[in-house]
């Protein structure tokens, strides 16, 4: 077969052609690449090789119909000491059978299940706003609070009535350092966990009270043997169709799991809506009309169907600001796609803020249109080019939550409150783990 060359800049003398920027600025850096030299391109960084994606076709092959080829990548490999091995890192039968076992719960009419729990999260934070409305000082930094509001909602759903408020408050500490953390800890967490350094000693103190906390629930409730309608419930006593079951360990990676995947990806989500609406009028009205309309005192979940126009809001958040800025694989073996040919335990980046953002399937890219999304037109979007969620095997399986996670905040936020952007400057991008801005976000509360 034909092997063509893969597109990119020429390697140095040292073996590297990355710049500092990759380092230091890696969005911008890999946009640039990605504008400079195609849509599937080869570089080269720390001697490592990686390639860049935003061809499609490509998407499709390596995550949809080859994914048995490609494991996930050395980065979430290399997270492993942190996150432990759960749905999101582990790979092959394990994987495959921790997730039959899981999906049922997430299906878009069995996240019903956990609509209370999510409620009454979002209560709490109302009551939290309802006083800082009243104060002179009645600005809020919207990510932190939309942080801290995802965390209570999965501690919540994973643990019921059982949830006590030092796992909540511990588990927002945590995912405060760990999104905030260094690149060094992302990226050698095993070196950097073992620097003598504030950020190092920090993380590790509240990771082990939040293991210690966890691991204290978990083990009382198996002991116990008393059923709950949670997610805890659920990884305990669901059952493959070998009659495996999880023991411990295994429930308290995938607790972790849970707890990492779905607190920052929908309070990023959140936090990119409620700065889309705030900053432009004619959508905050539109959304806000549409609330009034379909919404009841009691906040339904079958009402957040008729949110036509607020979905369409939040998926065009996802298009702009998709949380999940870069989905990373590692070739089990070379592999060659399209001509193209992928080395052996590099890296694949999958790079969906840059083919959201493409002209070619997206009309006025950068720009905030939910309108597009209820035309004829949304159905003519070629499918791997919208992919906040990811795709094939591995596609996220909280999505269904995710959504009625955003639909219950909005709810009861747009109903009590009126908003005002503060931050009127562009807040800028940054890319840690997830999409956030580089600027803090602040947006003036009032009652309505
Ligand atoms: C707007 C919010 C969310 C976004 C944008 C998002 C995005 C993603 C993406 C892109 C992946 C695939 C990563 C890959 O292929 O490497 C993923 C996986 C996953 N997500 Fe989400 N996610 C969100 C919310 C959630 C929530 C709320 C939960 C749980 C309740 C969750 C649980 C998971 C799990 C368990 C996986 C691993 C699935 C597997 O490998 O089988 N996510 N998510």
């Amino acid at each position: 077969m034909n092997i063509k060359k893969f597109p990119g800049p020429e390697k140095t003398f040292f073996g590297a052609n990355a710049d500092k920027d990759f380092y230091f600025n890696i969005l911008e850096y890999l946009f640039q690449l990605q504008s400079k030299y195609g849509e599937a391109v080869h570089f080269n960084a720390m001697k490592h090789n990686m390639y860049l994606i935003s061809d499609i076709d490509l998407v499709e092959k390596i995550l949809v119909k080859h994914p048995d080829k490609f494991l996930k990548g050395t980065s979430v490999q290399r997270l492993k000491i942190i996150i432990g091995t759960g749905l999101i890192s582990s790979e092959g039968e394990i994987h495959d059978t921790h997730r039959l076992m899981l999906a049922n719960d997430f299906k878009k009419n069995n996240v019903v299940k956990y609509f209370d729990f999510v409620k009454e999260s979002v209560s709490a934070m109302i009551s939290k706003w309802e006083k800082i409305s009243k104060q002179n000082d009645n600005k809020i930094e919207i990510h932190s609070e939309a942080g801290d509001l995802y965390v209570d909602v999965i501690m919540r759903s994973i643990f019921s009535d059982d949830v006590s408020d030092e796992i909540i408050s511990t588990g927002q500490k945590l995912n405060r350092l760990f999104y905030n953390a260094s690149p060094l800890l992302l990226v050698a967490p095993k070196l950097s966990l073992k620097l003598p350094v504030p950020e190092a000693i920090r993380f590790k103190k509240t990771k082990s009270a939040f293991d210690k906390l966890l691991k204290s629930k978990i083990k009382n409730r198996f002991n116990s043997g008393i059923r709950k309608n949670d997610l805890l419930d659920t990884l305990i006593y669901s059952k493959s169709k070998t009659g495996y079951s999880m023991s411990e360990d295994a429930v308290f990676n995938e607790v972790i799991t849970f707890f990492l995947a779905a607190a920052d990806t929908t309070s990023k989500t959140l936090s990119w809506v409620l700065y889309l609406i705030t900053k432009n009028p004619e959508i905050f009205s539109k959304v806000n009309d549409e609330f009034n309309k379909n919404i009841s005192e009691k906040i339904n979940y079958d009402e957040f169907n008729n949110l036509i126009y607020t979905k369409c809001l939040i998926a065009e958040s996802l298009r702009l600001y998709p949380p999940v800025w870069a989905i990373s694989r590692c070739p089990v073996e070379n592999v060659i796609l399209n001509g193209l040919e992928f080395k052996k335990d590099s890296t694949i980046l999958i790079f969906p803020y840059y083919i959201h953002r493409m002209e070619k399937y997206f009309k006025s890219a950068n720009e905030c249109i939910p309108e597009r999304w209820m035309s004829k037109d949304s159905a003519k979007f070629p499918k791997y080019a919208y992919i906040p969620f990811g795709a094939g095997p591995r596609v996220c399986l909280g999505d269904n939550f995710a959504w009625m996670e955003l639909f219950t905040a909005m709810a009861f936020i747009l109903k009590k409150f009126n908003l005002n952007l503060i931050t009127k400057s562009d807040p800028g991008l940054s890319s840690a783990i997830t999409l956030k801005p580089k600027k803090d976000i602040i947006i003036e509360i009032s009652n309505k």
